[in-house]
């Protein structure tokens, strides 16, 4: 049974990437990942446990007109959280971003989605650790130093990307309690 939706923006592919992974991690408890420009705030609240992801473009920006990343994503989604009501509902969030690029708003876009997930009551579950990358300032960090949610940097750590992903999903799957079967 379907009960995980996964919805995410991606300028360059990267996240979709990731997002597909993740879905597959999942089998046939998580449905096909919808990128957000195909998707409604209905189709968000369809599901009992949503994961969310997001690169951060511009300069610290949600994907989107504004940050000139070629149509439509996150950036144009965000009026429709307000029309949400994501209570009772576990939401886990990843952002793809570069900190040696972007060391003073890296993951930028991340800390917006929390926000946003926040303000329409959704509980936002998988936090991640800060330690191993290096920057110097992130809006996505939450007060006791971590992530709101996992961090991948596919421009300067893409080795390490399969190890932080599958044990970010073991805490994902936890708070989700959901069991996957492994091969
Ligand atoms: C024009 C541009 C602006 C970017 N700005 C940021 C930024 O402000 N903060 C950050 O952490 N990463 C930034 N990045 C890095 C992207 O988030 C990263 O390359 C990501 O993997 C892209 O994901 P996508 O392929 O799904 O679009 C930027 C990348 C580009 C090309």
């Amino acid at each position: 049974m379907t009960t995980i939706g996964i919805f995410f923006g991606s300028d360059t592919g990267s996240t979709r990437k990731i997002a597909k992974q993740i879905s597959d991690h999942f089998g046939e408890l998580a449905a096909k990942p919808v990128n957000i420009n195909k998707a409604s705030a209905a189709d968000l609240a369809a599901y009992d446990y949503l994961i969310l992801g997001t690169p951060t473009l511009g300069e610290g920006q949600l994907p989107g007109m504004g940050a000139n990343c070629g149509g439509e994503s996150w950036e144009e989604f965000m009026p429709q959280f307000e029309e949400l009501d994501l209570a009772g509902k576990k939401v886990a969030l990843f952002g793809l971003g570069d900190q040696v690029g972007y060391p003073k708003q890296f993951v930028n876009a991340l800390g917006e989605l929390f926000d946003a997930v926040e303000g329409c009551g959704g509980e936002v579950v998988a936090p991640w650790p800060a330690t191993g990358y290096s920057f110097s300032a992130s809006t996505a960090l939450l007060d006791d130093g971590q992530f709101v949610g996992l961090v991948l940097d596919q421009d300067n750590q893409r080795e390490l990307t399969d190890d932080r992903l599958k044990s970010w999903l073991a805490s994902v799957a936890e708070a989700f309690e959901v069991s996957v079967a492994t091969a």
